[in-house]
């Protein structure tokens, strides 16, 4: 009888021996973690399709940053809900709009002590629930582009540390990072939605953050889910455009291009775990079906695995919690 020389089995035999082997690891300073924030808002409203989710009032970010900063998150990702909407978006670019308000009071209380970066889209405050401005019967990019850099800039004014453009328009970040330089906000940083597919994961966000199309779909804009390379060419033009960090979204279903990206370049690579991933563990979790928290973690060092230095998960406090404890 022959025996096999490898037995990989040899490096398996003890908890100690495999936490020596260990070739990926997770921890809370990994995670961005998302909060929503609502205009005119008096209590918590709970996301109907994403359990153990809220948008929050002005007067709850505070407790809500607190919690975050203490389990060892070091980002939080502002979206914001107006309570204004209309063809311009200019809720969205407003000094005092509900985005710059929470980064204001953020910033206030907690200086240097947690990275606020705040989504760039304009889909939230459009009347359309498009990301870009509406000209005749398309989505005209460079009006939009005009849009995104002007609430770029108001975000800075307000405090923030990175802005995080999700609107698919090209040269967006040329766009903003000229208006952030010539209004001498030459340190905000840009986290690019690089590559940001045209997703039915994103469905749950759509209930968390009202901004559903109201007509057509975002496929003229967003990656198609077919094309590895042509998310590639998304992720080396936000580069030639002076992103800083980029971003492959959804994750899970994704993780080649995350792989992929992390092989061919060399800036930061964020992964953003979306509303859809999140829901689908916490609907089957809840039947009984999947265990939440092994489920979780192994989502999560998978994503790390395949290249990603960061992740904007939805499962940040959840999971900061459980790897606390371990
Ligand atoms: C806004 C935006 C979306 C998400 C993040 N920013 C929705 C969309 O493009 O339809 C989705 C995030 C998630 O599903 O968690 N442009």
């Amino acid at each position: 009888m022959s025996f096999p020389t490898r037995r990989l089995r040899r490096l398996r035999t003890s908890a100690k021996m495999r936490e020596l082997v260990q070739e990926t690891n997770l921890s809370p300073r990994d995670f961005i973690c998302p909060v929503f924030v609502q205009e005119d808002l008096k209590t918590r409203i709970k996301v109907e399709s994403m359990s153990e989710i809220e948008r929050l009032p002005l007067e709850d970010i505070n407790d809500e940053v607190e919690t975050i900063s203490d389990l060892g998150i070091p980002a939080i990702m502002l979206f914001g809900i107006p309570s204004n909407k209309d063809e311009a978006g200019s809720s969205a670019f407003d000094d005092n709009g509900i985005v710059q308000k929470a980064i204001a009071q953020i910033r206030k209380n907690f200086g240097d002590k947690i990275v606020i970066m705040a989504d760039v889209c304009l889909c939230q405050f459009t009347s359309t629930g498009h990301c870009g401005i509406i000209q005749g019967n398309k989505i005209d990019n460079d009006t939009s582009l005009e849009t995104l850099a002007k609430t770029a800039v108001s975000q800075a004014k307000a405090g923030v540390d990175t802005v995080s453009p999700s609107a698919m328009m090209d040269g967006q970040v040329a766009a903003i990072r000229k208006a952030l330089d010539d209004e001498g906000f030459t340190d905000v940083s840009i986290m690019s939605h690089s590559a940001k597919h045209r997703s039915s994961f994103y469905s749950p966000f759509r209930d968390a953050a009202e901004c559903a199309p109201k007509f057509g779909d975002r496929k003229t804009y967003q990656v198609p889910f077919t094309n590895a390379r042509e998310a590639m060419m998304e992720v080396e033009t936000d580069i030639n455009e002076g992103v800083d960090i980029v971003m492959i979204k959804p994750a899970l279903s994704y993780l080649d291009l995350i792989a992929e990206t992390r092989k061919r370049f060399n800036v930061p690579v964020a992964a953003y775990s979306v509303s859809g991933e999140y829901a689908l563990v916490k609907g089957a979790a809840t039947q009984g079906w999947v265990n939440e928290k092994d489920i979780t973690e192994e989502i999560l060092y998978s994503i790390k695995r395949a290249g990603a230095d960061m992740i904007v998960t939805y499962f940040a406090k959840s999971a900061a919690r459980f790897l606390q404890e371990s």
